[in-house]
């Protein structure tokens, strides 16, 4: 038996596993039990409590340093989470998340050694416009990490798609994913361009974040 078989900290973890094969394949992921419902319920919860505090933002295109505003382009309003300042739902969201990078950088030597999260909320007519996640300045961005926080019985005709702009041998395609609660999408922050449609007749919530290299 190999080395690597007989290490006890190589377990196999059939859930990374099928992400890592599906961004190979694809360039993108989905996940539908990233998160148990209870897990969901606890992240929402802690969503709404911070939103009701109105300290979210008008989120804005640029980096950081260099925000522009332009609500032609987005109209989310967002909260940066501090790992070092996390309450439960946090610091159990933090938990996997860098269970999921220690993973990707055992198994594919991803070098991920930053990362950065913030809570999202699309009011009711809001949208952001097709554009690749790089636009906002930052090359180290490598997969961009979406998961979704509404209530259960997202409807269609509540609009709010993420769509992810595919390739298929030089054809355009359309992957629409609905933000329904749990769902997770992680994709190639530096080649996939998406978009968020027009939220109808709802609030969308998330959290959205990147793996950063160096
Ligand atoms: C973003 C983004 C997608 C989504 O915040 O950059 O594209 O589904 N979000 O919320
Ligand atoms: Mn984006």
């Amino acid at each position: 038996m190999s080395q690597l078989f007989e290490d006890i900290n190589y377990i196999e973890n059939p859930l990374y596993e099928q992400i890592i094969e599906d961004i190979i394949a694809q360039k993108y992921a989905i996940v539908e039990d990233f998160f148990t419902d209870d897990e969901v319920q606890l992240i929402r919860q802690s969503l709404i409590e911070k939103h009701e505090e109105d300290i979210f933002k008008k989120a804005a295109i640029g980096n950081r340093v260099n925000e522009i505003i332009v609500k032609s382009i987005r109209g989310d309003v967002i909260l940066w989470i501090d790992e070092a300042h996390t309450n439960a739902a946090e610091s159990l969201f933090f938990n996997k998340i860098n269970s999921l990078i220690g993973y990707l950088n055992k198994t594919c030597f991803l070098g991920i050694l930053r990362k950065e999260f913030h809570y999202a909320v699309y009011p009711q007519g809001t949208f952001y416009k097709r554009h690749l996640d790089t636009f906002q300045n930052d090359d180290r961005r490598k997969l961009s990490f979406v998961c979704y926080l509404n209530e259960a019985g997202w409807l269609p005709e509540n609009g709010g798609e993420l769509v992810l702009y595919l390739d298929d041998n030089g054809k355009e395609v359309e992957k629409v994913i609905y933000p329904l609660p749990g769902r997770v999408v992680i994709f190639e922050s530096q080649i996939l361009e998406h978009e968020v449609r027009p939220v109808i007749n709802a609030q969308r919530l998330s959290i959205t974040g990147w793996l950063k290299t160096r």
